[in-house]
């Protein structure tokens, strides 16, 4: 279910709650209402009927005939007034109870009338009007007192049940509101992870089950823009790896005419002594070509390889050769640039867990970058040693160029960030920090102005068992 339809379902949820609450407690006041109403009567009623006991005292003591009249007065006052308000009496007490206190009046009634016409003043005639008087004041006091407890009894329910029901609806908005907003927080959560993975350069999926929600959705969103970012990032190495084509075939070119100038002088030299040569002679002169010709086609492979395609493929390397396959293909520009260039290769390292290749692209990139910092005639160090944190190795390549300013410092690996207009991409660090990341490796930076900058490499080492099974799955 999807968030929006969830608060919008526990809004209803409480919404009709609050409206059965008001319902229950309009009918609960509607009630004592009632009951209020009747109770008025009642007083009135009990008032006349207290009036009529009076009367019949005066009558009983003092002979006084007139008192008869005023009780059939008031009787007749009492019935109009139940008549008149026969509706709400019965709503408030029912017809049952309304019945009898009518029966009670009437057999009063017909009491005084028979005395009346009797003209009796006799204690028995005396004996039963009160006897009757004073069932219809009882029955008449004991309605009302019934009346009244239950209007107690109501409001104390009342105000007990609107009690518990605010608790239990405050209760269940809580609780729905805490349910939601942990979802929330937990998808969220996930989001943030993912998002410091990505600004890692950790282009990889939310595996876990998704909500079926909007953070669902969201979720779904992150994950394709972090495949995508990954796909363009493969695709940011493989741009840079051909615009360091641009560099390399400078040095490719130089690695060439070596061999080709040897193959050429050799096949010179052959054809002018070629009468005076014996058998093996001949030989040893076809096997030198032979192996300049070999030479050839190791740089153009190399060559090649560089400029295909290709996925971080992991294998064991020794971090050496490369670092001396490196230099080698820069050794021209160093030349150029008449850079004092000092190697301090650590014998007896382990085998690094790298793509050799794309390990080669991140030195020639910094190397590159080292040569273009200085004037010609600086000084190069390039050196590995085992690193700083266990598992790991260290390449560091330290420059004595004009070092980068503090402010430029949290930007070099940013993409496109370059100092050097037209003469430069911006992409060079940006690529190798993510080869490195992505290599579970780290790149760091250390720069002085005026003096120099160092940057060091830390690579992993080859752990024979895990990462040979990582390899092949
Ligand atoms: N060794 C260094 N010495 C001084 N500044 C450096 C050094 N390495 C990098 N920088 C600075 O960092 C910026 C970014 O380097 P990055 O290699 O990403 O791009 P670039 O060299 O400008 O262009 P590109 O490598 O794409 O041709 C450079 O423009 C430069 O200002
Ligand atoms: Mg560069």
């Amino acid at each position: 279910m999807k968030i929006e339809q969830k608060i919008i379902l526990s809004n209803t949820i409480n919404v009709a709650l609050i409206v059965l609450i008001g319902i229950f407690a309009f009918q609960n006041l509607n009630n004592v209402l009632t009951k209020l109403r009747f109770m008025e009567i009642a007083d009135e009623l009990n008032a006349s009927f207290l009036e009529m006991r009076l009367s019949e005292k005066n009558y009983f003591l003092y002979r006084d005939s007139a008192a008869l009249g005023e009780i059939q007065e008031k009787i007749a006052s009492a019935s109009l007034r139940i008549n008149a308000s026969r509706a709400d009496i019965i709503r408030a007490i029912g017809g049952h109870d309304l019945k009898e206190l009518e029966n009670y009046l009437g057999v009063y009634a017909s009491t005084v009338r028979e005395i009346q016409e009797e003209q009796s003043t006799g204690p028995q005639a005396a004996a039963k009007l009160r006897a009757t008087g004073k069932k219809l004041k009882e029955f008449s006091e004991e309605i009302t007192k019934t009346e009244q407890k239950r209007v107690n009894e109501i409001i104390t329910g009342s105000k007990k049940i609107l009690a518990y029901s605010f608790f239990a609806v405050l209760f269940l908005a809580g609780g729905i509101s805490h349910i939601i907003s942990q979802k929330i927080l937990h998808s969220l959560r996930k989001i943030e992870q993912l998002a410091k993975s990505i600004s890692q350069g950790n282009f990889h999926r939310i595996e876990d089950t998704r909500p079926n929600d909007e953070m669902g959705a969201l979720i779904d969103a992150i994950n394709a823009m972090s495949e995508e970012l990954g796909h363009r990032e493969d695709q940011l190495i493989q741009s840079k790896k051909l615009a360091s084509l641009g560099i390399l075939t400078a040095g490719v070119a130089h690695e060439l005419t070596n061999p080709l100038n040897n193959i050429s002088m050799i096949a010179q030299t052959y054809a002018e002594v070629y009468d005076r040569l014996d058998k093996d002679q001949r030989i040893d002169f076809m096997g030198k070509i032979d192996s300049e010709t070999e030479r050839i086609r190791e740089i153009v492979k190399n060559l090649l390889d560089f400029s295909k395609p290709q996925k971080a493929d992991q294998r064991p390397a020794d971090i050496n050769s490369a670092v001396r396959d490196s230099v080698r293909l820069m050794q021209n520009t160093l030349d150029i640039s008449n850079i004092d260039l000092n190697m301090s290769l650590s014998s007896h390292l382990p085998p690094v867990f790298v793509d050799r290749h794309q390990i080669q692209q991140v030195l020639i990139n910094l190397i590159t970058n080292a040569v273009q910092a200085m004037a010609p005639g600086g000084g190069l160090f390039i050196g590995t040693r085992s690193g700083k944190e266990p598992g790991f190795i260290e390449v560091t390549i330290k420059d004595s160029g004009k070092g980068i300013p503090p402010e430029y410092v949290p930007h070099i690996f940013d993409p496109f960030f370059s100092t050097k207009g037209e003469g430069g991409t911006g992409l060079g660090l940006s690529v190798s920090y993510g080869i490195v990341r992505n290599h579970g490796g780290d790149i760091r930076v250390e720069s002085k102005v005026g003096v120099g900058t160092t940057f060091s490499i830390e690579l992993p080492i080859y752990h024979r068992k895990e990462q040979t099974d990582e390899h092949h799955t």
